[in-house]
């Protein structure tokens, strides 16, 4: 199959083309630098050049592969509202290019704050519907297109895909520690995290898109990226510890967003999720290291010594 991927020279995307490679497929990827088309090129797959504002390019790109898959994001902290107006903005040009071809279209999305206090299923529908919502709504705007023709399937990825080279959310909490120099965990860190290993993710995502060339369910598809579907934020804090050689310590409830920043509003909140039904769907058995023997092993290093 020849695959359009936004956000390929990215942290999952780049793996995700990997693997799509490996298995066979043509990949033509949306680069927006110099730097991310050589590394594309360098691996094999085709570059597109463009931006995620650029929707003339983006629907060109759709428009001549067998299967699109949306990783890009602008992750802009300063105002979301930026980054989920143009993830809207690209999902819905890529649904119009794709209406009635049946072709797949896997976009990415997030088992965060899904179904507050209790673990996230497969069977859970996303609660954000509009571009005033978390990611601008764009999972449940994907799934309009199910109905036209279009076989959406959402990648739900767990808040850490982690591994060696992560700049996520957990580079981002050990940071923190560093330049805190504790450790912190919201409350009696008890409230839990999801995780997966980027390789099992992008293993995923190769697999998701042969389920929806051979299978493609009526209602759509969901697929969680998860392999651990509960990391309690206390264990998270204490490897982070051991990995830095920090001390551990609660931070208030009340002290959560002063001594976190941005990211105590998500290091504060339950996201556990469950993935048996993607696992039985795909045949998918994760493999790769538990978050903890990640940070145990010292793949945070590197990036928590850079802001030393
Ligand atoms: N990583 C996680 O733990 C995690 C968890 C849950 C959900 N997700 C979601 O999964 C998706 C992929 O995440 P990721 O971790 O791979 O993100 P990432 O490493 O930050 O990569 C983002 C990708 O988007 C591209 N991009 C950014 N701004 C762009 C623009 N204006 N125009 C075109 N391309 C642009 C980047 O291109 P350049 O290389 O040119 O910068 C890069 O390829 C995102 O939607 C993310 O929110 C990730």
């Amino acid at each position: 199959m020849h695959v359009f991927v936004t956000g390929a020279s990215g942290w999952i995307g780049s793996a995700a083309v990997d693997e799509l490679l490996a298995a066979g497929h043509e990949v033509t990827g949306l680069a927006r630098s110099d730097s991310s088309a050589s590394a594309l090129e360098s691996k094999g797959a085709r570059v597109r050049r463009g931006d995620l504002d650029d929707l003339a390019s983006i629907r060109a790109g759709a428009e001549t592969a067998d299967a699109v898959i949306h990783l890009a994001n602008k992750h802009y902290l300063p105002n979301p509202a930026v980054s989920n107006n143009a993830t809207r903005a690209a999902v819905q040009t890529i649904g119009d290019e794709l209406v009635g071809s049946d072709r797949p279209f896997l976009l990415a999305s997030g088992v965060a704050a899904l179904t507050p206090g209790r673990p996230c299923t497969e069977d859970d529908p996303s609660p954000f519907v509009g571009p005033q919502s978390p990611r601008g709504g764009a999972e449940n705007l994907a799934f309009e297109f199910v109905d036209r023709g279009v076989r959406t399937v959402s990648l739900r990825f767990a808040p850490t895909v982690h591994g060696t080279g992560d700049h996520g959310f957990i580079a981002a909490i050990a940071a923190i520690a560093r330049q805190q120099g504790v450790s912190g965990y919201p409350g009696d860190g008890s409230n839990r995290w999801a995780a997966v290993h980027r390789s099992d993710a992008a293993r995923l995502i190769v697999l998701g898109l042969g389920k929806a060339v051979s299978e493609y369910p009526d209602a759509g598809l969901r697929l969680h990226a998860v392999a651990e579907g509960g990391i309690p934020t206390r264990d998270i804090a204490d490897a982070i510890g051991r990995a830095f050689d920090l001390p551990v310590s609660s931070i208030e409830p009340a002290d959560v967003q002063a001594h976190f920043g941005w990211i105590g509003a998500f290091f504060g909140m339950e996201m556990s999720a469950k993935s048996s039904a993607t696992q039985e769907l795909l045949g998918w058995t994760p493999t790769g290291p538990t978050l903890i023997e990640d940070l145990d092993a010292g793949a945070y290093s590197v990036l928590a010594a850079a802001v030393r």
